[in-house]
């Protein structure tokens, strides 16, 4: 069973193709970034107009690599929700345009939950029930993942997002956007002890915060001229304070739900250094870990294509289908 995914959430516009729920044909990504960079971050109508002049490209490519075609396809998966909104419609109108055409069923698949999916393309699986850590630029949410149609929300931020945080501590230090991959090249040959950032630990909460770092940030680099060195040092110690803070919570939520799998995705999980601080702090523990693979922690098809084909395999009755 073949299923089609397609995710255009936000300044990705991505196509895969996915076997049996598990192997992924194929999956291209084109990204608008650059379009967005001397902005500091990603406008909507940009981002919108340029998936509208991708998609058909990315499509026709997709097939083309594969040898397959849209008759080899059994369902339509596309991201419906979160997301920008002009982004998103691009993606679902080009997705029930296919079906309609084509008489597949389509399936409409939330972002946020299929940033977990990628584990399930390696070879060691994790078992239900799981606790999910979602890391990406607009989210930082903790799940209790019973299955592939349960995902209760235990724990999210109350403020920015864990790589808005990134994004905007980047920007402060005049740093370019995507901020997540600049700052923690800095923080490889910085003091991450330097800087040590206080954080509220919203006791009895899984919930995260992460705007008093930043606006510790703020105040560290406010009216002065910061030294590279310098900047080095607060992208350490930031870096080291987020990872300290995503990792107390997702241990306190394991013990209260008596969980033994953990997964984590989502684009800062491209990071390096919370990756191995994950693994190094997971090493003695009970808890199996399982970090997607960096190719799919970004915004990517084949986690929708992935999780899509799993929602549409153990449909219920209710389930939220768009056509056919
Ligand atoms: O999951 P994603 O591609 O998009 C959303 O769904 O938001 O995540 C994008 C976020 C951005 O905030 C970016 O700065 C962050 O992921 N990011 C990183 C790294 N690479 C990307 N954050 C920290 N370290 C990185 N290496
Ligand atoms: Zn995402």
């Amino acid at each position: 069973m073949i299923s089609l995914g397609i995710e255009t959430s936000c300044d990705e516009t991505s196509v895969s193709l996915v076997k049996d729920h598990y192997k992924v044909l194929v999956n291209e990504v084109v990204s608008s970034i650059d379009f967005h960079c001397k902005y500091g971050g990603v406008i909507p109508e940009i981002a919108s107009r340029i998936h509208l002049e991708t998609i058909n490209e990315v499509t026709r490519s997709v097939f083309k690599k594969t040898a397959l075609s849209l008759n080899d396809v059994s369902l339509i998966t596309v991201t419906e929700s979160p997301g920008l909104l002009g982004s998103l419609l691009v993606g679902l109108s080009f997705a029930k345009g296919l079906a309609l055409s084509s008489e597949k069923p389509l399936i409409g698949v939330n972002h946020v939950n299929a940033h977990l999916y990628p584990v399930f393309f390696q070879k060691a699986k994790p078992r239900f029930p799981f606790i999910g850590l979602v890391i990406s630029g607009g989210h930082t949410s903790l799940f209790l993942v019973k299955d592939f149609h349960n995902f209760k929300l235990v724990g999210r931020t109350r403020d920015d997002a864990c790589g808005e945080a990134f994004d905007k501590v980047a920007k402060l230090l005049g740093l370019k956007y995507p901020g997540g991959p600049e700052i923690e090249r800095l923080a490889k040959t910085g003091n991450a002890d330097k800087i040590k950032f206080s954080f509220p630990g919203l006791k009895d909460s899984f919930d995260f915060s992460f705007s008093g770092i930043k606006t510790a940030v703020y105040y560290l680099v406010k009216n002065k001229k910061i030294s590279v060195k310098n900047k080095k040092d607060i992208c350490a110690s930031f870096q080291k304070a987020v990872t300290s803070i995503l990792i107390d919570k997702s241990i306190a939520a394991l013990d209260k739900y008596k969980v033994r799998n953990f997964v984590i995705g989502g684009g800062v999980s491209f990071n390096n250094y919370i990756r191995d601080t994950f693994r190094s702090s997971f090493k003695n523990n009970k808890v199996k870990l399982f970090i997607s693979e960096k190719k799919y922690c970004l915004d990517n098809a084949a986690m929708i294509a992935g999780l899509g084909s799993q929602l549409y395999r153990s449909r219920k009755k209710r389930s939220r289908f768009l056509i056919n």
